[in-house]
């Protein structure tokens, strides 16, 4: 019974990495990157999604319980597996532990930026705004710890596609898995320059 429970309980973690935390980091970097087209492209955009009816609500069921589930039971998975990085010999091992590595910068990198930039605008009234960001970003702290977070998260999210598929019984031979790293290390490319470029959108 106990078997069976946890290996449910990681198979809901592995799918909600993917479904819809992973869903729901491509379409945030995408909306981040109208800001490339300007700040009226960028406002407009922010505009669309925070006039969706039920917002709130659907943030909360949609991202924040399958986030907070994935980071919780991810953080358990990092305490249990703890190993020091002196045995990490093979490349794959790396990988492995800089899945645990990314996963805590990437949970405290999600609460700090969910905090000042979503949570304090509720309690204030504040409305998000290209403007909004751009003075935010102007503080150098705050820029590094952006972009640290967001390759953090990036790398985690690309890692976590190729460790998914294996998982999932989706790549098994030695062939696929290491066709698969390659389009992993690739994905992680592009989404790191792709994010990186909109917040270069802020700040130039
Ligand atoms: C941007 C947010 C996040 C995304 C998109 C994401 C996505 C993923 C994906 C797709 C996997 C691979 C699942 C698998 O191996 O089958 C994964 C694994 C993992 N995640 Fe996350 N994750 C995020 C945030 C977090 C956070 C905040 C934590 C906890 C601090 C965390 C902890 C872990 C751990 C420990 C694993 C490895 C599990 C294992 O190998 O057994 N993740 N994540």
């Amino acid at each position: 019974m106990s078997q069976t429970y946890h290996y449910l309980v990681r198979r809901l973690h592995s799918f909600a990495g993917i479904f819809p935390v992973g869903i729901f980091l491509l379409m945030h970097l995408f909306i981040n990157s109208f800001a490339l087209r300007g700040e009226a492209a960028y406002n407009r955009a922010v505009g669309f999604v925070n006039n969706i009816p039920g917002l709130v609500y659907l943030e909360i069921l949609l991202i924040g319980v399958p986030i907070a589930f994935h980071a919780l039971y991810g953080l358990w998975v990092t305490y249990v597996t703890k190993t020091s990085i002196f045995q990490y010999y093979y490349f794959r091992n790396w990988m492995f532990y800089l899945q645990r590595l990314t996963a805590v910068i990437t949970l405290i990198f999600v609460v700090w930026h969910v905090w000042v930039l979503r949570i304090v605008r509720v309690f204030t009234g504040t409305e998000m705004t290209f403007l909004t960001v751009q003075a935010w970003l102007a503080n150098p702290l705050y820029l590094t710890f952006y972009i640290i977070g967001l390759l953090a998260a990036v790398y985690h999210f690309s890692n976590g596609l190729w460790s998914f598929l294996v998982t999932w019984g989706i790549t098994i031979g030695p062939e696929s898995q290491r066709l698969t790293l390659y389009v992993c290390t690739v994905i992680f490319i592009l989404l790191g320059i792709a994010g990186i470029n909109s917040v270069y959108a802020f700040i130039r």
